[in-house]
């Protein structure tokens, strides 16, 4: 494959669904790339649109109202959303896996650990059943469990939410994908286990060195694990840039909006900062103007008529605001107060 491009190219991807005889897009307009062993966290609050987007690159959209209608999906430079649902069988889990937020919904319920993890090994080589199943107990033990040769004979509801979690990850590494998707992979579990989970994929992706899109709408993850910052807000990026610069340097008033809410250590908080209102639904997005306007404390009249751009403010970082378009009233002014 030619080696000028990135692992994962998403250029303009519109997916929307039909809600009662209309099509409303979740996803609209959303670019953006992931290097080979880089980690891309995508953040935003619930309803953004990060899953759907997710979705689409597996191509694991709802058949019966979602589709993909516009832009490309570019791996390793081939189109993803030009492939059959057979070839597109043959990347998913051997290019690219996925791991969602509850893993219960992804294993299956009757089949033993075992047979789930041979099984994705027996579809993508041609070792035999005992290799596989020496790899299967391999990989358990890679994932930090220890009784890895019961755990084969066990059924999914035996082992708790941490450890469901970690069997996913062992399906999801066992054909060594290029890139890894994970869905909020730990915001269903306790706390301590969510810190268990994100140091095993941080060590898994260090030691394999696959690259990892990680959905998240916490930025104590995107603290963690991230090389580079996908800010989603009402199905389009509204930021990007590398991690220290989300942090150290936000543009965008969303992005700014989300840092605030963070609890400070040093804060005693009675009350955590929430960001006024709520994520436009799919049937209420505005039609024209940013999409952020109403919740907006930076916003300007003009905001409600004039779509932002995503434009380039430094290199490397990306914002979609009128603040920052040159050839707008107030651009380039320094709104932190
Ligand atoms: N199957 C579906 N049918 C209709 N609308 C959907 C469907 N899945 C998601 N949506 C809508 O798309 C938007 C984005 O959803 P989603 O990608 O799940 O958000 P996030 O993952 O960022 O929380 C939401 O408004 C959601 O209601
Ligand atoms: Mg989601």
């Amino acid at each position: 494959m030619s080696k000028n491009h990135a692992l994962l190219e998403i250029k303009d991807l519109h997916t929307g669904f039909d809600i009662g005889g209309e099509f409303h897009h979740a996803v609209k307009g959303v670019s953006f790339d992931v290097n080979p062993k880089e980690v891309v966290c995508v953040v935003g609050e619930s309803g953004c649109g990060k899953s759907v987007m997710s979705l689409s690159v597996m191509k694991l959209l709802p058949k019966h109202n979602g589709k993909i209608d516009k832009g490309e999906i570019l791996f390793n430079g081939k189109n993803l959303a030009d492939l059959s649902e057979k070839e597109m069988n043959r990347v998913r889990g051997k290019d690219i896996s996925m791991i969602f937020q509850e893993p219960m919904t992804a294993l299956n319920p009757v089949l033993t650990i075992g047979f789930q993890l041979d099984e994705v090994l027996l579809n993508h080589s041609k070792a035999s059943k005992e290799q596989v199943r020496k790899k299967s107990i391999q990989l358990l033990k890679d994932v930090g469990i220890s009784r890895s040769e019961q755990v084969v004979h066990e059924y999914p509801h035996q082992l708790s939410g941490g450890m469901r979690q970690r069997v996913m990850i062992a399906i999801a590494i066992a054909c060594e994908p290029a890139l890894l998707i994970a869905d909020e992979p730990t915001t269903a579990l306790d706390v301590t286990v969510q810190a268990q989970i994100l140091e095993l994929m941080k060590k898994i992706q260090d030691d394999k060195g696959m690259a990892v899109l990680m959905i998240t709408h916490d930025l104590g993850v995107v603290a963690e694990m991230a090389d580079k910052v996908v800010v989603m807000y009402a199905g389009q990026v509204v930021e990007q840039s590398d991690v220290d610069r989300i942090f150290h340097d936000p543009k965008h008033p969303y992005t700014r909006a989300l840092l605030d809410s963070i609890p400070k250590m040093e804060e005693r908080v009675d009350e955590l900062n929430t960001i006024k209102g709520i994520v436009p639904s799919l049937k209420n997005m505005p039609q024209q103007g940013c999409r952020f306007v109403d919740r907006c404390p930076s916003a300007m009249p003009e905001c409600k008529q004039i779509d932002p751009q995503l434009g380039e403010t430094n290199k490397g970082h990306a914002v979609r605001c009128l603040l920052y378009e040159t050839s707008q009233p107030g651009a380039k002014t320094e709104v932190r107060s």
